[in-house]
């Protein structure tokens, strides 16, 4: 398949008065076109922070942005200047952000926000693009679209703010949409509505999409491929179904163990549930090893003195872990 976006060792580091902060540490993955990739790790390990560099949206100072390259289709993100990002940003890659109430415009009236990435990017007439706007409100399934355009942000229900994000995101028909826990935020059944559209947008404009969550279950539904992230760094990269089937990293494992099962009642779960002890360390700490191997069942002498390279376990599948190369180390019971 063709590589849409290829991220090569990248880093960034935030200022701090407790010292430099490794948000993100060396990370690297490709995306396909018309592919879905899941990012996922727990909270703090750099997910958002990741997808904002992409689009070169981490203000400096106090964040400082370095990489071997970010290529968008053979373009390296990192060389552009400011009026190519601006073309680039919204119109071939756009992002639906974490907190929705954020970035939707609380005084601005959701047919204008709607309208306005085509006025901008396509220079469409004003007419024009209330039009479309209202098309693409329709589309997402904002009932009475056309009377709601003048609707302003806290006149909408949770469910239906995200909806208008994912009009807004996907209106000049992007090519790669970045969507951070884009259903977080919502109920049960309004989750699996808002990852039905995603899904069926994805299809329709052809669209890759790098889908940020914390929840494997979300990743087993949409993703073809899944990049694990933890402290910063991506500790194992692999198909969806090897993720599942065969999970390599000791984290994976841990996360997948985590997850409740279908089927769980949850007296039994909250026993059951087998988070992964411990914490992510600081990001200011410096760390000689594997930052994993604090919290790692099968930790050995090596893992705290040399940190482990991504080894390729076959074609697909990739895991930052010394288990590569002492797999007699791989405790049986945990
Ligand atoms: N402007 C900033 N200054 C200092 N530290 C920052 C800044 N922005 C992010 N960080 C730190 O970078 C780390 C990674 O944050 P990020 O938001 O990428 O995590 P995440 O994986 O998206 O987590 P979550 O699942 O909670 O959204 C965090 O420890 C965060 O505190
Ligand atoms: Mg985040």
């Amino acid at each position: 398949m063709e590589k849409l976006l290829e991220i090569d060792n990248l880093s960034v580091q935030f200022h701090t008065p407790e010292g430099v902060a490794r948000a993100v540490d060396g990370v690297g993955f490709d995306l396909h076109r018309g592919e879905i990739l899941g990012l996922v790790g727990e909270s703090g390990c750099g997910k958002t922070v990741t997808a904002l560099s992409i689009l070169r949206l981490i203000s400096s100072p106090p964040g400082r942005i370095r990489a071997d390259r970010i290529l968008f289709e053979g373009r390296n993100l990192l060389d552009l200047d400011a009026e190519d990002l601006r073309q680039i940003r919204g119109q071939e890659i756009s992002m639906i952000f974490q907190e929705p109430l954020t970035s939707l415009n609380p005084v601005l009236p959701i047919g204008r926000q709607v309208a306005e990435p085509l006025m901008v990017h396509r220079g469409v007439t004003k007419r024009e693009a209330y039009e479309e706007a209202a098309l693409w409100l329709d589309h997402v399934k904002i009932p009475a679209a056309r009377e709601r355009l003048n609707d302003y942000p806290h006149q909408l229900s949770g469910g239906m703010r995200q909806r208008v994000m994912i009009a807004m995101a996907v209106v000049c028909r992007p090519k790669l949409l970045i969507a951070d826990e884009p259903t977080t935020a919502l109920d049960v059944t309004i989750q699996s509505q808002i990852l039905y559209l995603i899904l069926k947008l994805k299809e329709e404009l052809g669209m890759s999409v790098l889908l940020i969550t914390h929840n494997l279950g979300v990743v087993a539904q949409m993703a073809s491929r899944v990049a694990i992230m933890y402290a910063g760094e991506v500790v194992e990269e692999a198909g969806v179904m090897d993720i599942f089937d065969r999970p390599f990293h000791p984290y994976t494992q841990g996360l997948l163990k985590a997850m409740p099962r279908l089927g769980d009642r949850v007296g039994r779960r909250a026993g059951r549930l087998n988070g992964i002890a411990g914490t992510v360390p600081p990001l200011t700490k410096v760390m000689p090893g594997c930052k994993f191997a604090d919290r790692c069942p099968h930790m050995f002498t090596l893992c705290k003195e040399k940190p482990p390279g991504l080894f390729a376990l076959s074609d697909g599948q990739h895991a930052r872990c010394w288990l590569k190369d002492y797999p007699e180390r791989r405790k049986a019971h945990v």
